[in-house]
Formats: C-alpha cells, structure tokens, sequence
C-alpha cells in the first residue's frame, strides 16, 4: 500500500525532475497534497542546537495515530485496557448504530414482528438493541458482547438487559440473534465458528428461529465509484486492522452452508447495507 501510495502521488517523477538529492522537506512541498495531511502521522518539531549554528533545524517527531504503528504497540486487545479508547470506540459505533437501526427498523419492522426474544451479539454499549426494545415493548432484547464493553451498563427498558460473554464460546439463547457489523471484521473460518454458536443459541424446541445478520454485500454491478471507493476503505481497514473481509452474495452463501443453515433472505436497507435473514 505504501507503495502503491509513493507511486499515486509521484514520488519518483518528482525526485527524478529534482535532479540532485532532495530532502524530506523539498519533497512534501512538491507534492500536489494539502500539507496539513502530510502532517497526520508525523509533526516536525525545532531541533535544539547544541553548536554556534543559528540554522533551526526541524526534525520529525510520532504524533499520538503514528504511535499507534510501533511494532510493540498492539492494537489487539488494546481497547481491553485502555478505557479512552474503548470509549471512543463504542462510540464511534453508537453513532453509527443510531442512523443505521431506524432506517432498519422502519424498513423491516416484520423482521422483528412476532419475536419473544433477541440478543444482539456484539451489540456494544446497546444503541440498536436499546432501539428495538424501545419499538418492540414485548420483545426481550439481550444486549451480548465482551466483558469489558457492558461491564457496569444498566438499562432502563424493563426488556432490555446487558449480558457479557465471549461469542466464540456461548451466546445466551433467544429466538433470534442479530449480529450488527459483526462477521465483517472475521474470516470464513471465524465466521463459521461464530454462526454455529448463534446456531446452537436459537436452536430449541423445533420453533422457526433465525440469525439477523446486517452487514455489507459486497457488488460493482452499479458503477457507483462513492460506493466501490467506500467498500475500498473498508477493504483495507481490515487489512490492516482485523481478519475480516467483505464478500459478495456467492461467498456469503458459502459461510452459510458451512456453518448449518439451509437457507436465507437479503432484504437491503441503506447504501451498501444489507439485512440478512439466515435460517438453520
Ligand atoms: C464492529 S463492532 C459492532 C458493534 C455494534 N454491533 C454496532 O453495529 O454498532 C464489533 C463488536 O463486537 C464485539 N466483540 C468482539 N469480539 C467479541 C467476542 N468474542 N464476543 C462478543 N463480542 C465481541 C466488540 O466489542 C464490538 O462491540
């Protein structure tokens, strides 16, 4: 990627035309970026001279997102024990879950409709569940994700309560699981584990249960470059990030069958968000 970047940018052609050695400095400013983004991972800061020479020298200090990239600074794990970030973090996907859960609930209220009972895996600090307990008073909603996430929440619906656990070892039973941005940051094989757990959550007594996943489906059929830019950003964020990936509708299929269920519905909402209804 980096290089690919240096490439995009004109790197080479620029030192080229230079003609002789350039500096780092020379070189941000001959690029065609606007120089605050040069400025995001790396600050340049007064060298203190020690000599008679008057010269300011600048040299280059990390700032708080590049030393996030030091090879003993893992970002797994990292959000456990560092409290601003796990708060930042649930936050960031509040925010989200408070756009995205209205439009899901006014455009499948029958998702829902006829349910006795939901838990919302990897639900965070409840934003969606909160919602549909809210729009659905006879539903018992479970929100279900990491100890560290929903230790110390309460809630003030009477059916809607915090549970922690891990998804790869049990989820609490309920007739539906919905798994909100969930299997996007897995690969196959996770994903495959977490569906069976959600499988054994809903499977009891024979009645017709089902999984709710609500993720991204991965297309170019529309040309839509905003949208192949932003399935691009996700692409990579995952890359870097997690073992997750997107996937087109064959390869969602695919994890389906593997992990026991025979049958599903794409119902999409908003964007390049989709529901899917996944039935064993
Ligand atoms: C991308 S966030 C999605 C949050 C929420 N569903 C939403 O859409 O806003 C993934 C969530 O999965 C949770 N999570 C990660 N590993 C988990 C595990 N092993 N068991 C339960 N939850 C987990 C994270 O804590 C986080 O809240």
């Amino acid at each position: 990627m980096t290089l690919k970047c240096a490439f995009q940018l004109g790197i080479p052609d620029i030192i080229n035309k230079h003609g002789k050695p350039m500096t780092l400095n020379e070189l941000v400013s001959a690029l065609t970026i606007n120089l605050s983004k040069t400025q995001c991972f790396f600050a340049q800061q007064k060298l203190v001279s020690s000599g008679n020479n008057n010269d300011e020298e600048q040299g280059y200090v990390l700032t708080n997102a590049s030393k996030l990239l030091l090879k003993d600074n893992p970002l797994s794990e990292y959000a456990g024990d560092e409290s601003k970030l796990n708060n930042f973090f649930n936050e960031a996907m509040a925010s989200d879950a408070r756009l995205a859960t209205s439009v899901m609930i006014q455009k499948c209220k029958n998702v829902f409709e006829g349910l006795n009972s939901l838990v919302d895996v990897g639900g965070g600090t409840g934003t969606a569940a909160k919602a549909i307990a809210k729009a659905f008073p006879k539903l018992e909603c479970t929100c279900f994700d990491l100890p560290h996430v929903v230790n110390g929440l309460e809630s003030d619906l009477v059916n809607l309560k915090y549970v922690g656990g891990d998804m790869f070892k049990a989820i609490s039973p309920a007739y539906a699981v919905l798994l909100k941005w969930i299997l996007l940051d897995w690969n196959d094989e996770e994903c495959v584990k977490i569906l069976k757990k959600c499988k054994e959550a809903i499977t009891r007594d024979g009645k017709k249960r089902k999984v709710i996943i609500k993720d991204m489906i991965k297309e170019n059929r529309k040309k839509d470059y905003k949208s192949i830019e932003t399935q691009l950003f996700f692409e990579m964020f995952m890359m870097v990030l997690l073992t997750g990936t997107e996937r087109d509708e064959k390869e969602w299929a695919k994890i389906f069958a593997d992990s026991g269920f025979s049958d599903y519905k794409i119902i999409p909402i908003l964007g390049l968000r989709s529901l899917i209804e996944i039935y064993p």
